[in-house]
């Protein structure tokens, strides 16, 4: 039975780092670029229809819906190749097209005005799959669209869809004080998402374009990293991130699985990724050629270079998880020994009150990713990580250090005030910012050893409400 997955892409760059994706897994799957399958795939074993359905004309069509609020970037992906791959009935272009101007407001209310519209596409696709397991929305959250309008759409799916799993891959902005923010009310627009994130999401991944921009520069010796580039490294995480699901084994073979891995109680359900090596195909400067054992690829997965966020963690900061996927040629013993030199030189430090175990899945590669079916050859071992870290609290922290300081001086706030939900006042800026600031609470809880049993958290009642069930520790392999 397929678990099927829809996934929603809002703004420019929801729907911009949807269309890599989407190019991605047609290439994994030996889809062409009209969603024909090519000549040459013929094998088996992969599992199409976790992310595509088959048309009348057995094509094959991405469970996907584009929504944006003007037209520009849906365009240009429906006159790129892949553009035919996608259903015409699954576009949605705001009838108005001037977009959100980078207000979180006006793209939620301008959400509001087209719910029956979306709903009913999203409906139509729901219907369309036998075991539907969840959504995926891809989206930033520093601009109006993906940030409102996704958060409209992250509370409207909770409601119409309670047992479905949410899962998002969220872009953050950079947030670094030496970088100037591109959106002078990214503050605003960002801590509003997180609102919704925390409350109406089961799982985020988050990717920090400040963060991105560094490991282009760093690893793939580009200055100025273009978005072309930074979504090459978001899709390629995407990718890696659902191969368990694509090519199944028997572990971490649907969303439920891998995210109740990760995620012991659901308020701390904020993940972050690390990947190597970046090569060949993968993003074209990158042309280095390393030697990849799996204890070279798990040792990288934890250096913090390799992270796709920028974090601070302080001495006590320690992972709560860790999921990592290898691909290629990794035999178990390998995986079982590397997990071992991991622990003896303490490499990475866990909370006390669960197992201190990396959890390991191995994958296939997918077969026309290596040659004959291309002519570049990857990496002997590939890896991801998928790990839950309290650090990532010093992120959310930075958002309201930020917040409050545009907030201290009343600034821009009138284009808020002319939506509907800011007409009365601006209570949902204060409630926004009291959810982020529990959540940072939260992750800071979790450091300590009392965390499930003491009086201060509230651990005890989450740890029974996991996206999954309880937290399980069932891993390829674990040390
Ligand atoms: P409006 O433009 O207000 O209608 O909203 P939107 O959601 O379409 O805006 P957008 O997605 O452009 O959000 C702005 C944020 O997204 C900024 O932090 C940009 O740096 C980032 N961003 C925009 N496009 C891309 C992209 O293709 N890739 C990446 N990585 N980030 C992007």
């Amino acid at each position: 039975m397929p678990r099927e997955i829809i996934t929603l892409q809002a703004g420019q760059c929801g729907n911009s780092v949807g269309s890599k994706f989407w190019q991605q897994l047609c290439q994994e799957h030996g889809i062409n670029q009209d969603g024909n399958l090519a000549d040459f795939a013929t094998e088996g074993g992969d599992r199409k229809d976790v992310f595509f359905y088959q048309s009348d004309d057995t094509r094959y069509v991405p469970r996907a819906i584009l929504l944006d609020l003007e037209p520009r970037v849906i365009n240009a992906i429906q006159a790129a190749p892949y553009g035919n791959i996608y259903n015409p009935e699954n576009f949605f272009i705001h009838k108005t097209g001037t977009g959100a101007g980078n207000n979180w407001a006006a793209g939620y209310s301008m959400g509001g005005t087209v719910e029956e519209e979306v709903l009913d596409m999203i409906d139509r696709e729901a219907d369309g799959s036998d075991s539907l397991e969840g959504f995926m929305l891809l989206h930033s959250i520093a601009g109006g669209t993906g940030s409102g309008m996704g958060s409209f759409l992250l509370e409207r799916l909770n409601d119409r869809f309670p047992k479905k799993l949410i899962q998002t891959y969220t872009v953050f902005p950079d947030t670094l004080p030496q970088n100037a923010s591109e959106v002078v009310v990214q503050p605003y627009n960002s801590l509003l998402a997180m609102r919704r994130l925390t409350e109406n999401a089961d799982s985020v991944v988050v990717l920090d374009n400040g963060a991105l921009a560094r490991i282009a520069a760093d690893t793939l010796h580009v200055q100025e990293p273009s978005f072309q580039q930074t979504n090459q490294l978001i899709s390629t995480v995407m990718s890696a991130s659902t191969t368990t699901l694509r090519y199944p084994g028997y572990m971490h073979n649907d969303l439920v699985g891998i995210v109740a891995s990760l995620i012991p109680t659901p308020r701390c359900h904020f993940l972050q990724t690390s990947y190597t090596p970046f090569t060949g195909d993968n993003v074209d400067a990158a042309k280095t050629v390393r030697k990849t054992t799996v204890l070279d690829v798990m040792r990288r997965l934890l250096q913090p270079k390799n992270q796709m966020v920028s974090t601070k963690p302080s001495k006590s900061s320690c992972y709560i998880s860790i999921l990592n996927i290898i691909q290629g040629e990794a035999d178990p013993t390998d995986v079982h020994k590397s997990l071992l030199r991991i622990r003896e030189r303490n490499l990475a430090n866990f909370i006390p009150w669960g197992p201190a175990s990396i959890q390991v899945a191995l994958t296939r590669t997918s077969p026309y990713m290596q040659p004959p079916y291309t002519t570049r050859v990857p990496p002997r071992v590939s890896g991801l990580m998928l790990a839950n870290h309290t650090g990532i609290a010093t992120l959310f922290k930075r958002i309201v250090s930020q917040y409050d300081k545009l907030r201290k001086r009343n600034a821009f706030l009138e284009q808020y005030k002319r939506e509907d939900i800011f007409r009365d006042g601006l209570g949902e800026f204060d409630e926004s910012r009291e959810v982020v600031t529990a959540l940072i609470n939260e992750y800071e809880e979790a450091e300590r050893s009392d965390y499930l049993t003491g009086a201060s958290g509230g651990g005890d009642e989450a740890a029974g409400e996991g996206a999954g069930g309880d937290a399980r520790t069932d891993g390829g392999a674990s040390g």
